[in-house]
């Protein structure tokens, strides 16, 4: 293999990576400025006691939890900050709260 196509080959896979990191330090930011001053750093704390620890949620019960909150379906002292959300970010939060379980 020559240097282009090294290159061709390598930029784009180095490209990729970065943008996972900085997805990864989104949602991790995300989670703490938006979810944690109710649901602990960790997902540990039952918000204003009354949800359950999220950590005890596997990734298919948050995102339908987000989704419905979102939706309105679910009205609560909770509701609100989950208005805002895009698809996305539920799917990046609802697999970030996995990785916050085993700390
Ligand atoms: C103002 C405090 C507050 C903030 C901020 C907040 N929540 Fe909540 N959350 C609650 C409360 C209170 C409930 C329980 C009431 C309800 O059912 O909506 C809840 C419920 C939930 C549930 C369902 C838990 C269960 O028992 O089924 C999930 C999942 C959740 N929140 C995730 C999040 C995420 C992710 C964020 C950040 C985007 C967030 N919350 C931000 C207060 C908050």
């Amino acid at each position: 293999m020559n240097a282009k196509r090294i290159a061709a080959f390598a930029l784009p896979l180095l490209l990729m990576l970065a943008g996972d990191v900085l997805a990864a330090q989104n949602v991790k930011s995300l989670y703490q400025r938006n979810c944690a001053s109710c649901h602990g750093r960790y997902g540990e704390k039952p918000a204003l006691n009354k949800a359950r620890a999220l950590t005890t949620l596997n990734e298919g019960q948050i995102t339908e939890a987000l989704t419905e909150r979102r939706a309105g379906k679910i009205q609560g002292a909770g509701s609100q900050p989950k208005k805002r959300l895009t698809d996305e970010d539920i799917q990046q939060l609802a697999a970030y709260i996995q990785t916050l379980k085993t700390r």
